[in-house]
């Protein structure tokens, strides 16, 4: 009885820390993503003529992230983002096209 009541402590307090890292990992997220917001809005919500992250799908934000890095997308297309992009791992944009990813998409943005 006492090796499963000791075996029941350690499993809920493994559960609490996963919890913990979990809840970390998306202060973690939006903590990164917050750099974005200054240009793209809050949460990603932007204001017309920017565009807007919220809602859109991890996948295409990280194309687009790659077109930056490789030079796709630069000149017009690309004239500031080339240069920002070179201050985040992928892993990190990762995190953060995740983020954007789930927050609700703006009304009729693209
Ligand atoms: C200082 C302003 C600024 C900040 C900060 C900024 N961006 Fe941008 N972003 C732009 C501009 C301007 C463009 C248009 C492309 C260009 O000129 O580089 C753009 C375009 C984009 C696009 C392409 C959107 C589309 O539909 O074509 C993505 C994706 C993007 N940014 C992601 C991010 C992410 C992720 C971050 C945070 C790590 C971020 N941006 C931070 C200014 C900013």
């Amino acid at each position: 009885m006492r090796l499963f009541v000791t075996g029941l402590a350690l499993c809920v307090g493994a559960h609490a820390a996963l919890a913990q890292a979990q809840a970390q990992d998306a202060n973690l997220a939006r903590n990164l993503a917050a750099a974005c917001f200054s240009c793209h809005g809050t949460d990603g919500h932007a204001q017309s003529g920017m565009a807007s992250l919220a809602g859109r799908p991890q996948a295409e934000i990280m194309r687009i992230i790659g077109e930056f890095r490789s030079g796709a997308r630069s000149g017009e297309q690309g004239t500031l983002m080339p240069q920002l992009v070179k201050g985040y791992t992928d892993a990190q944009m990762a995190l953060i096209a995740d983020y954007f990813s789930r927050q609700k998409p703006v009304q009729g943005a693209p």
